[in-house]
This record gives structure tokens, C-alpha cells and sequence, in this order.
């Protein structure tokens, strides 16, 4: 089946906008998507006429907007493939979802003595939480090398694991390289090490369908506003058992079975004691609008449409002279590179008067930069509503600015 690029495009309102002069080519989807018109509406369509405050009220207008809420819960387990919409948490975004897990279960599972596993190529929002978790419990934070071809060196990965290994905290695809880690089998190890497992699908779930069950991890962390949805909404998926078990981190309304001041305080069961205060009501419906928006395409259709185009896009840009692509070949949604010696900011402002957008700088990854020895890098990411024509205008301006800059 031929995906419809084009009836994708008149969706999102905003890719008919000009960029100094010329159509905008948006390549810039891995920091955060674009949105269509049903996540806009839906949002919008709830402060116009259905809200109100969650899990407080018993007027109509209340009850209606925590059914929707809890409805979108459910809708994420069917999306994830949870067991339960009880295994999943309202957060931020994956920054924050990370957080939760190192303060409430980190806290409470990792002592002096014991380590934590990441790889060279996380985020910093995979990185800094397990940093001052270890500064704080006395924990060491071991890293899995990277080999050049921007893979993980997983012959490495045994010999990293001990008895005082508590987690493994891995992202499903690299936001700088594509690189799509083998989670499923790294997951493993790691429970035969008797380590629990997050994985940062912060870059996965806009790609490829993701079945928590069948990836076996105990923890999955994802943001809305990279899947098309709006900022500020996110979520934390935690297997039930091991969320049941979890202290709360932040305290407030709606988080809470009991208050007393003599008594002390009892806590509400998981995930509403994760949720603490008045939730992002808005931005978790228009979440569920996302949800539903690339669900009606198919994951499988965006992503085989995905892979064709990166395949082309890969193929163009090593016709470019002087450029140094960054990343291993079968790769997901984003390539990094950099022309010559030039700065990526200087290539990035040229790209833009073109109506080129794509990102420039560290990429919130300075451990992978500093295993590749450059300061930044230029990184191009490919969404279902990106074009053959955008690639060639990508690789039309990179071959200009090298004539000009030389
Ligand atoms: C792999 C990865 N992890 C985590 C994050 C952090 O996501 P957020 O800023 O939405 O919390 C990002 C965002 O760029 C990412 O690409």
C-alpha cells in the first residue's frame, strides 16, 4: 500500500508556512513533531467546552473530563500493550518519567555498592537522573562502549553486569545516530543478572509499534509532544507489581488516601499516587488524539514509508561533498553529519534561509560527542510527513553551502 504522504501533509497546518522565502522543509521532527490539525482541535475543542478540574468534583463537567483522562489511559496500554492501563503514569515527558523512576524506585532500590548500567549514546535525560542517584546512594554508573559505526559494543555487556547490578537504562533508538539497540535481548541479560530494565523510547514510539510485554522491560518512558502530540505530556509505563511497590515522590492533592496532622498520611494506589496535583487534563486528551491520529495510518505504513525515505535520504547525502555522516546504515528517523570543517551552526543558519530546519548543537549527548571528537553536529530527522522533494532540498543546500563556503 502507497502511503499518502500528501493527505498526511494537509493535516499539520503548519507546513504550508515559508521560511525566509521558500516552503519550510521541516526536518527537525526528533526534537519535537509537528502537530495535526485533530490534536489541535482536540485540545482547543476541550477549553471550549468541556473543562474542568479531574478527580474533584461531582458536577457533570468534572466526571466527563476524568472519564476522558482515564480513557486515554487505557487508550496508552492498548497502544503500549500494557496488561493494565494501571501500569501507566502521567508525567511530562521522558525527562520527567526518568526522574520519577530514579527518586521513587532508585531511592528505595540502589545502595552504596551497587551500579547502575547506561550506554555512550544517552540522552542526557538518560544519563544525569542515574548520575544523582549515584551520587546520593553511593552507587557507580557503568557505561557500554560504542563502536564507531554508531552501534553499542554489546560483546561488552556481560562483563559490565554483576550481583550489584540494580538497572539497566538503555534507549530503544539513539536520538543523534538512528541507532535502533536490541532491547529485547539486552533486556534479558539484564534480568538474568537480576537487574531491572528502563527503556528510553523517547525516539522509538513515533517509529515502529512498541509491545511492552514482548520487550519484557520493567520500565518504559516516552513523551507526547515527539509523537505528534502537544508539549508537556508524557508517560511512564512501569510493570504493575513493581509500581504497586513504589514510594510516591511528590506530595500534594490527588496523591493521597488520607491526611491527618496527627496521623501522618496514607497514600492513594498507583498511578494516581505518581500524579500528584491538577493534571495536564488538556494536554493528556490531546495526547490520546495522537494516539489515535497515527494509529488510524498504522505504524507499520509510517514506518515502512519512513525507511524508504531514509534509505533515499542516505544514499543523496553521501553525494555530498565533504560530508561525514554519522551513524550505522540501517538506522531510525534521524542523520547526523557534519560538512567539512565547518561549525554545524554555520551549516544549520544556511540551511535555514533555504527553509531547511534542522538541528544543530550537541543534541543533548555531549558523552557521544566527545566519543566522536567534535563539539556538534547537524542532525536531519525524517517523519511520516516528510518528502522526497525536502531530502532533495536538504542535499541541494548542503552541496550549495559547500560551494560557497568551501
Ligand atoms: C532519546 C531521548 N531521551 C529523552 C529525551 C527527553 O525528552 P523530553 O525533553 O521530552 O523530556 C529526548 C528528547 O530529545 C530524547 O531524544
Amino acid at each position: 500500500m502507497t502511503f499518502a504522504v500528501e493527505r498526511v501533509r494537509a493535516d499539520f497546518p503548519v507546513l504550508t508556512r515559508e521560511i525566509n522565502g521558500q516552503p519550510l522543509a521541516y526536518l527537525d521532527s526528533a526534537a519535537s513533531a509537528q502537530k495535526p490539525n485533530q490534536v489541535i482541535d482536540a485540545e482547543a475543542a476541550f477549553y471550549r467546552h468541556g473543562y474542568a478540574a479531574v478527580h474533584r468534583g461531582i458536577h457533570t463537567l468534572s466526571a466527563e473530563a476524568t472519564t476522558r483522562m482515564e480513557n486515554v489511559r487505557q487508550q496508552t496500554a492498548n497502544f503500549l500493550n500494557a496488561r493494565s492501563a494501571e501500569e501507566l503514569v502521567f508525567v511530562r515527558g521522558t525527562t520527567e518519567g526518568i526522574n520519577l523512576v530514579a527518586n521513587s524506585w532508585g531511592n528505595s532500590n540502589v545502595q552504596a555498592g551497587d551500579n547502575i548500567i547506561i550506554s555512550q549514546m544517552e540522552h542526557h535525560a538518560n544519563i544525569v537522573p542515574w548520575q544523582m542517584l549515584c551520587a546520593r546512594a553511593g552507587a557507580e554508573l557503568r557505561v557500554i562502549p560504542m563502536n564507531v559505526d554508531g552501534t553499542l559494543q554489546l560483546e561488552a555487556m556481560p562483563g559490565l553486569f554483576d550481583a550489584r547490578t540494580r538497572l539497566l537504562a538503555i534507549t530503544q533508538v539513539s536520538n543523534v545516530l538512528g541507532t535502533e539497540n536490541p532491547v529485547k535481548a539486552m533486556a534479558a541479560l539484564a534480568h538474568q543478572h537480576g537487574a531491572k530494565v528502563l527503556v528510553d523510547g523517547a525516539q522509538a514510539v513515533m517509529h515502529a509499534a512498541v509491545d511492552v510485554q514482548d520487550l519484557d522491560c520493567d520500565f518504559y518512558v516516552f513523551s507526547g509532544h515527539k509523537l505528534y502530540g502537544p508539549t508537556g505530556i508524557g508517560i511512564l509505563y512501569v510493570k504493575e507489581a513493581l509500581l504497586q511497590a513504589m514510594p510516591p515522590w511528590e506530595g500534594g492533592g490527588s496523591m493521597i488516601a488520607t491526611v491527618s496532622l496527627t496521623e501522618g498520611t496514607t497514600w492513594a494506589k498507583a498511578p494516581w499516587r505518581f500524579e500528584a496535583g491538577t493534571p495536564n487534563t488538556g494536554g493528556i486528551i490531546a495526547l490520546g488524539a495522537a494516539l489515535e491520529y497515527v494509529s488510524a495510518l498504522g505504524l507499520e505504513h509510517i514506518a515502512d514509508y519512513e525507511q524508504t525515505l531514509m534509505h533515499y535520504a542516505l544514499t543523496e547525502l553521501m553525494t555530498v561533498p565533504d560530508i561525514t555522516l554519522y551513524g550505522p546504515q540501517a538506522r531510525v528517523g534521524v542523520v547526523a553529519f557534519n560538512l567539512g570543517k565547518h561549525h554545524a551552526f554555520d551549516v544549520g543558519s544556511f540551511l535555514d534561509n533555504y527553509g531547511v530546519a534542522v538541528r544543530t548543537g550537541h543534541h543533548c549527548a555531549m558523552p557521544l560527542m566527545a566519543f566522536y571528537q567534535v563539539p556538534a553536529m547537524c542532525r536531519a530527522s525524517l517523519a511520516m510527513y516528510n518528502t522526497h522533494e525536502e531530502v532533495d532540498r536538504l542535499v541541494t543546500g548542503l552541496k550549495r553551502i559547500h560551494r560557497l563556503l568551501g
